[in-house]
């Protein structure tokens, strides 16, 4: 690596900037690029960069907007020494109530990452009140992973054909069973893999949060950006939070044609299988047959398995609970 050469970085997630502070702190000289849909975001990344005269490039944007967005910028294919993408949505919107991302807290039931940059672009009310029930039921089985998909979009119509459903709680609670979609419908009956009880309208809240913000076609984006720019030897690190957003980095980075079919092995297929009946996620396992071919993709991967928190850090940090790190270096 030519140490002369000033660093550039790209956090493609801001939020409120730990990622972006903590590696000002630690290269002298580096410059971040700061990414994010958020306006709220792109905010602190504007205050950090008072903080770092000349270090800190704000951008407010979309993954998918960014090849348009860094040439302003003078970046280019190359130009790009490390990127980090730190997946899904920040604790500031989650804690937000306004946002309408929480199903704990009272608030619009919102969920755009965007907040008001396009009024156009539909809002989680308008999906959970506009989609035939059919289709409802199909985005929450493909984005929340939930096995009661007919039942709770059943609920979801019932509801609204007497009210429009325009608030977090009212969500959850029409999900919680006030409909009987759940046999035991106890508010929190269901267990994390940790044992701690969570909300049965969780994987509902997260499928209607995926539609909304597009998270897997944006994730996609944002990857292949990110193998556009960075140079020779260049590293990428991802942080996911839900097996769906792992298995594309993962697929990703290996160089697999994305719109196949993903190559299981037959114990992959069955723990598929399982996890869907027990609506539970389990780890994945890299088959042999998967570590094949890795020659002829852009990416040397630098850990063949998936890292995790320890113990530890999940008990200070229960949100990195579901965290998945991957990381790979640019051929
Ligand atoms: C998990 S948070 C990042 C937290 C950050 N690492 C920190 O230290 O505060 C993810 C952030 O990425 C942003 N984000 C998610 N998808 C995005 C996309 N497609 N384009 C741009 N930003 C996105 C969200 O708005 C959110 O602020
Ligand atoms: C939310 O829905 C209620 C009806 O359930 C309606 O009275 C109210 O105006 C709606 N609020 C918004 C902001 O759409």
């Amino acid at each position: 690596m030519d140490s002369k050469r000033l660093k550039v970085v790209l956090d493609l997630t801001f939020g409120a900037g730990g990622h972006s502070k903590a590696i000002l702190q630690s290269v002298p000289g580096v410059t971040v690029v700061a990414v994010d849909r958020d306006p709220r975001a792109f905010q602190l990344a504007q205050h950090l960069a008072q903080e770092f005269p000349g270090q800190v490039k704000p951008v407010l944007g979309r993954f998918s907007e960014l090849d348009n967005l860094l040439p302003a910028l003078g970046l280019g294919p190359g130009d790009v020494d490390a990127a980090l993408l730190d997946a899904g949505c920040s604790s500031m919107q989650m804690d937000t109530a306004e946002r309408g991302f929480s199903l704990s807290k009272d608030g619009p039931l919102d969920m755009r990452m965007d907040g008001d940059r396009y009024p156009d672009m539909p809002c989680a009310t308008d999906v959970v009140n506009a989609l035939d029930q059919q289709a409802l039921a199909s985005v929450l089985a493909a984005y929340g992973e939930e096995r009661h998909t007919r039942k709770i979009a059943a609920a979801i119509a019932q509801a609204r054909s007497v009210y429009r459903i325009n608030r977090t709680l009212q969500l959850a609670s029409i999900v919680a069973g006030k409909c009987r979609a759940f046999p035991a419908s106890a508010l929190f009956a269901r267990r994390d893999r940790l044992q701690r009880p969570s909300h049965v309208a969780t994987k509902t809240f997260q499928a209607l949060r995926i539609f909304v913000n597009d998270e897997l076609n944006e994730l996609h984006a944002g990857l292949h950006t990110v193998q556009t720019l960075l140079r020779p030897k260049g590293r990428l690190c991802v942080l996911t939070f839900h097996s769906l957003e792992d298995r594309l980095v993962k697929r990703f980075i290996r160089g697999e044609d994305l719109a196949a079919p993903p190559r299981l092995s037959i114990r992959q297929r069955a723990k598929a299988r399982r996890e869907v009946v027990e609506g539970e996620c389990e780890e994945e396992e890299e088959s042999e047959e998967e570590e094949k071919g890795l020659e002829d993709t852009y990416w040397v991967i630098l850990q063949k398995k998936v890292m995790k928190p320890s113990e530890k850090e999940v008990q200070e940090n229960s949100r990195a609970r579901s965290a998945k790190l991957r990381t790979a270096v640019r051929r």
